[in-house]
Order: C-alpha cells, then structure tokens, then sequence
C-alpha cells in the first residue's frame, strides 16, 4: 500500500494532554500525506477548531461522536482549559456507552488505520470485527507505562530501575496502582488494547532519553513500542495574553519561575499556602497560575496568604486559570518551571531546556518526577515523612535550580538535552510513518 492512500481515523481522550499530542501527530502525520479524521465530542471538535491553524484545518476531517446523558455529565463538556479530573469516572462510562456509535463511525469511514487512545481500550476490538487494523497511541511516559506494565506481569518483583519508585509518603499512590495491578477487571481494561487487539504501540517521548524503559516495556508486553517524539506544540503567535509576555519582557535573562500544575489537578489549601511562602522566600521572580474548580465559589486574594500579592508586586505575577504555557517556557527570561510533572509539561520544559523544579502531586507524575531527575534535568521538592511540603525547601530548591552554583549542572543539563531530543530532521516522523504503513500492509489486528 502506497503511504499517500492511507487513511487514518484518530480516537483521542478528552483529556487536554491527551487531544493536543494526537492533534500534534496529525499535523506531522498529514505533511507525510496521511489522512487524517479525528473523531471526538461535538464541543470539543468546535473548539479545537478554533484554535488549529486555517491550513491545518483544510488537511484534517473532524467526526464528532456523541457522548450519552449521564447525571454529572456537563452536556457541553470540552477540554480547551482542562478537565476537572473527578469528571474521568463518569466519562469513562460515557465512551464505553459509546462504543456502538463509534462502531458506526468505523463502518461509515472505513479507514485503513485506528489509532486509539489506551484510556479506550474497546476502540481496537470494534475495528478488529471490521477488519480495520489498530495502533495504540500512549500520551504517558514509556517510564510510567513499563513501571505500569511491570507490574501488571511481575507482581511482587522490584521494577530493574532502582531510581524509578514511589516514596514513602506516596504508599498510597502506589498501592491504588498496585490494586488496580491486580483487580482483574482494570488488569483487562488496562491492558486488553495493548496485549490483544493493536499491532504496535505509539509512545509520546524520544528512544535518546527513554530507550531503556522503552525496550523493556517492549520485552514485557511483546508488542514494538515506538516513541512518536515530544510533539510539543509551536507557542502560538497571536497576541493573546500579551500582557504576561509584556511583563515577562521586562525580567532579567533567565530570571523568573513559571509555576503551573496542569490542567486537571486543583491544590490543596496547604500546598497553596506553602507554594506561596516558598516563592516569597526564594526571592526570585515566577509566574503562578493558580486554578479553580469550575462553579467553586472564590476569590484569589482569600486563596493566597494575607498580603501575599502586595508583598511580592513587582515580581511576582499571579494568573487566574490559564496561562500561554508553550509562550511562556519558550521566553528567554524563564529560568525555571516549578511543575507538577504531568508528562506533557516535562517534554515542554525538556524541548525548551528549561530546568524544573519537581513537586508531584499524584497518578503518574511522582514517576515522571525521579525521571526528571535521573536524566538530571530537575530537581524534586522532597515532603516530610507525611508528605507535608515545607516552604523552606521549596525555596531552597527554586534557588538551586534558578541561579545558585550548586545548580549549575542541571541547567547545563537542561540545555545539553534539548539540543540532543530536537529532532531537525524530522527523522521521528519517517520512521513513524515507515511503521504505519508496515501496519497497514501487514493487515487487520487479530
Ligand atoms: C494529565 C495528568 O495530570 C498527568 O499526570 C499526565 O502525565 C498527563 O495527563 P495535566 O495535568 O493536564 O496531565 O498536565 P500535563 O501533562 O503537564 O499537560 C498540561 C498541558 O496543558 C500542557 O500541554 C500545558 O502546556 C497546558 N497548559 C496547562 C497550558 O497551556 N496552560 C496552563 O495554564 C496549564
């Protein structure tokens, strides 16, 4: 089969990190004259239609597929700004009932390739029936997705990379994955795409950094992972938002924090409290964006400690909800990202050789956090013994990894790195292209 003939439909999560990679893939995808469809919800479709380019837009066909009426369900569910993650329960049901209507979709489209998220696990077996061939697309870290999969296939052994591991104070994370590890029901959801319907495995990273953890998910699950690169998005150039920028404009070269957790996870009172005193006592200049559930009642001035805005004007900026994240880790003046290691935010900071300051906070982000720091591109906020963060430390660590000597090497790092993943060549895209179409002459999954 000749690659400019071969048509592919894309099944992304709702989630924000998962529909921007697909979006991105698709984009690289359709340069090498693939044919893209991307299937999801109405809402969503209207917004990303707003916000990809006008040619972008002429390559790519959007399907949408229509969620069910479920209680707590908003009807216009849409993931522009994030997804509050107590949503993900009820919407995993809501693409599970879906599973008809998308079958509907495959039959009316008939493309020559799915790629599906993991999160959907039926997708591949509606396409197998079908006779449509199916690839799996993981936005995780192949770190998080082998640790996940060792798991799955060798409880009770210790993971082979003794720096990648749950703290302490993190048992309870690490226990919820481990009981998920053995409830037969998530064992099958998790790992039924992967282990029986798809025929390779795209992963969101680059072999010059995860090689090994990339190899030894492939000898667990017996199936090829290939890394689908950073697919970091290009920092729009609109004007939106100037007002950051302009204010980013006037701080020293790589003097100021860009402090952001995401776009599902809320903070707790306390880590708001203690984020604040350790930003006030490192001194150095950050952008905090600091977001609400929808419909929760607030005001930002009751949120932060008494004073804080006033006592840290001039260098501090506070940004209610959402901020040009790719705008800003690409400015000059950044000299750090305090982050919560969702893998979408590493691989930005990593692709603008932004150093980070690693404050996991829960899911796969502690994993993604001792990778951070085992490639030496970061530093951990290490909490207490009962996982209280300290102020002190905070600070302490912002310090080292902006400006101070004992910092000196994880900036180096963090610039050695970004020029060893960016990928010039597109090389990447070849060799993914390559595998798609071996894929599809190899024909449908069994
Ligand atoms: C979720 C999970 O929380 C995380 O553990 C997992 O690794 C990926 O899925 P999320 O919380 O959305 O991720 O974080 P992240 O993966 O870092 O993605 C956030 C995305 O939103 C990034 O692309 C970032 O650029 C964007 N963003 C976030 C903004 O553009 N502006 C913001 O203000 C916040």
């Amino acid at each position: 089969m000749d690659k400019g003939t071969i048509r592919i439909l894309m099944f992304p999560w709702l989630g924000y990190g998962h529909i921007t990679p697909y979006l991105e893939l698709a984009k690289k995808l359709t340069t090498r004259n693939f044919v893209i469809c991307l299937c999801s919800t109405p809402a969503n479709l209207s917004c990303i239609k707003q916000k990809i380019s006008e040619k972008f837009a002429q390559t790519i066909q959007l399907v949408s597929l229509h969620l069910p009426t479920l209680p707590g369900l908003p009807p216009h569910l849409h993931t522009t700004n994030g997804l509050p993650l107590d949503l993900m329960p009820t919407l995993k049901v809501a693409f599970d009932m879906a599973e008809p209507e998308f079958a509907n979709i495959l039959s009316s489209i008939k493309p020559d390739l799915l790629i599906y998220d993991f999160l959907q696990p039926w997708a591949p077996l509606a396409a197998s029936v079908q006779n449509i061939p199916a690839v799996e697309f993981i936005t995780s870290s192949s770190t998080m997705t082998s640790f996940m999969f060792h798991y799955f296939k060798k409880p009770g052994i210790e993971f082979p990379f003794p720096n990648i591991y749950f703290r302490e104070y993190e048992s309870k994370l690490l226990n919820k994955l481990l009981a998920c590890a053995s409830d037969p029901q998530e064992k099958n959801r998790a790992s039924e795409g992967v282990a029986r319907s798809c025929k390779i495995v795209l992963i969101k990273g680059a072999r010059k950094t995860e090689a090994k953890y990339i190899d030894y998910v492939t000898e667990l699950v017996g199936k090829k992972f290939v890394p689908a690169g950073l697919l970091v998005q290009e920092p729009s150039l609109d004007n939106e938002n100037s007002e950051i920028i302009e204010w980013l404009n006037k701080k020293e070269k790589k003097s100021t924090v860009f402090v952001s957790f995401g776009s599902e996870y809320f903070l707790s009172k306390q880590d708001t409290e203690e984020i604040a005193h350790g930003l006030e006592l490192s001194n150095i200049n950050f952008i905090w964006v600091v977001r609400f559930p929808k419909g929760v009642e607030h005001k930002l001035e009751e949120t932060l400690p008494k004073g804080f805005l006033e006592i840290v004007r001039g260098r501090g900026l506070v940004i209610e909800g959402w901020a040009p994240q790719l705008k800003i880790l690409g400015h000059e003046n950044i000299g750090g990202f305090l982050s919560h290691c969702g893998w979408n935010s590493v691989l930005e900071s990593m692709h603008f050789g932004v150093p980070i300051i690693a404050l996991p906070m829960h899911l796969d982000q502690p994993i993604n956090a001792r990778f951070v720091e085992d490639i030496g591109v970061g530093v951990e906020v290490v909490r207490d013994s009962k996982g209280q963060l300290h102020r002190e430390r905070l600070a302490e660590v912002i310090k080292q990894v902006v400006m101070e000597k004992s910092g000196e090497s994880v900036r180096e790092k963090a610039d050695e790195i970004k020029v060893k993943i960016s990928d010039k060549g597109d090389q990447e895209i070849d060799e993914i292209a390559a595998e798609l179409v071996e894929v599809c002459n190899s024909g449908p999954s069994s």
